[in-house]
């Protein structure tokens, strides 16, 4: 296979598309999208933060929520990836609606079918960039996304990802095969 070098732009794929949500010093609940996130331990994840409205309530509150994104939510995603909610409710401009999570003192976005609620563990800033890791403490998702074992099932949800090559957005595709268990037809050989 004839391979070539390319340029840079494909680092990580598929890359996530997550949307914090936080409270700032009014209480008033902000939404932000970010594709630069991962989870990093059992009950932990990790997200590459710039300087925004949402790491000052962060360092505030010391709590957040992360909802996944569908293709049902992805313009008003995608519009809380592309204005700051400094000056701007934007989740009253987008007409979502949240309440406070039972767990940790951020908002739940009810527009979303699965959202994480966490508390910041830390916010380590490097030169105005940041790292969050976040503890997960609860997990809450809507009754249609759940299998009959009170599981969330992917095959229920249109969650997109984040392609950074044609900046755009990608639909999840379905189960093509079975973890731990497919390669064993090689191993066992
Ligand atoms: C698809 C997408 C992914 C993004 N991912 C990140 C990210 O991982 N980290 C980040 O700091 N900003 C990211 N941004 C930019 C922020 O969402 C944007 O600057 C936002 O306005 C910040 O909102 P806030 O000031 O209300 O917190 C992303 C934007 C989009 C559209």
């Amino acid at each position: 296979m004839a391979k070539q070098n390319t340029k840079k732009d494909l680092i990580m794929a598929p890359m996530p598309v997550l949307v914090i949500g936080t409270y700032d010093e009014y209480g008033v609940p902000n939404a932000m999208t970010a594709a630069w996130g991962t989870q990093c331990d059992m009950d932990k994840i990790t997200i590459f933060l710039s300087n925004h409205k949402t790491t000052d309530n962060l360092k505030l509150k010391k709590a957040f929520t992360v909802a996944f994104a569908t293709k049902e939510t992805l313009v008003e995603t995608d519009y809380f990836g592309i204005e700051s909610g400094k000056g701007i409710n934007k989740i009253k401009k987008v007409g979502f609606h949240t309440h406070k999570s039972e767990f940790v003192d951020a908002p739940v976005i009810d527009e979303y079918p699965v959202t994480i609620e966490c508390e910041v563990l830390k916010l380590e800033d490097d030169d105005g960039d940041y790292r969050l890791l976040g503890k997960v403490v609860n997990v809450v998702a809507e009754e249609s996304a759940l299998d009959e074992n009170g599981r969330a099932d992917l095959d229920r949800l249109n969650l997109i990802s984040y392609d950074s090559v044609a900046h755009g957005y990608r639909l999840l595709g379905g189960l093509v095969g079975r973890a731990f268990r497919d390669g064993l037809i090689i191993k066992d050989k």
